[in-house]
């Protein structure tokens, strides 16, 4: 497995390896649901390559960059047991050198949910996203669900700007107990851990109630935050059920498909997770 730390090393391989191409872009502190992306990827192209660079573009000034997790060591091992052909590992200088000025944003998608309380996040995810896919050129990226607006964000930016990438949505994986795969649960406490099953919980609450035919945005929103409020550690930051193309809120009567999604917090601890529901859930 290669490592490389810059763009233009980056741009060699490519032209060296001509063949498909899958790239799963992270921010390193790998767990299943990164491995599940690489996984698929080389089982999809000739090539794969992954990406890991913690992002401070996408951190707002209150948020946890510089405690972001990160164990380089234990990744790359874990990017060689899959057989991934090639690592991109830029230091901040060969990402935002200095003088660097240039932002990608995306209208309105990036502005709600997320990007309601982190104002700058969308700006940095697809600043860096479209620097990687333009260094990279990859044929396919992979993504998780678990990021429902980034993973539509990702999408957008892509086709309005012309990039010749398929970008491949796979699910979210979770814990035995439903807790969705994030770097960042490693934050949490023993009781914080315990307590942040409630978030899949409520989620299950409110897709169940779908399937049994509701279809009130607002009951389905009402569940989450009731089922959520039992318990003491958790502090519900959203609950949008949304249109699951444009993440427009939905007010009255949900149509086939929608993103149910939320935020909350665990002390300083914000994890997010979502379901899509469709008719023929
Ligand atoms: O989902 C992530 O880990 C990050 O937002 C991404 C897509 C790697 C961009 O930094």
């Amino acid at each position: 497995m290669e490592i490389l730390q810059t763009p233009a090393e980056m741009r060699t391989w490519r032209e060296e390896h001509p063949g498909s191409l899958g790239l799963t872009p992270t921010m390193g502190y790998l767990h299943e649901g990164h491995l599940a992306l690489a996984q698929r990827s080389v089982t999809e192209n000739r090539f794969s390559a992954a990406s890991i660079f913690v992002n401070p573009t996408q951190f707002g000034p209150d948020e946890d960059f510089q405690r972001y997790p990160r164990d380089e060591d234990r990744d790359l091992q874990l990017l060689r047991d899959l057989e991934i052909d090639v690592v991109y590992l830029p230091g901040l200088e060969e990402m935002y050198p200095k003088g660097y000025q240039t932002y990608v944003t995306v209208g309105e998608l990036a502005q709600g949910l997320e990007g309601a309380s982190r104002p700058v996040h969308f700006r940095g995810v697809a600043t860096v996203v479209t620097k990687l896919l333009n260094v990279v050129r990859p044929d396919r990226a992979y993504f998780g669900k678990k990021d429902g607006q980034q993973l539509r964000v990702i999408r957008r930016l892509t086709q309005d700007l012309d990039l010749a990438v398929e970008i491949v949505a796979c699910e979210t994986v979770r814990e035995k107990d439903g807790l969705a795969m994030s770097s960042r649960n490693a934050y949490l406490t023993v009781e914080q851990r315990r307590a942040a099953t409630i978030l899949s919980q409520a989620l299950q609450a409110a897709e169940t109630q779908f399937t049994a035919g509701a279809r009130s945005a607002e009951s389905l929103r009402r569940v989450v935050r009731t089922t959520v409020e039992t318990e003491p550690l958790a502090e519900l930051e959203y609950v949008s059920v949304a249109h699951s193309e444009t993440l427009a809120e939905v007010e009255g009567e949900v149509g086939s498909e929608i993103l149910l999604s939320l935020a909350a917090r665990f002390g300083s601890v914000r994890l997010i997770d979502n379901v899509t529901l469709t008719e023929d859930t």
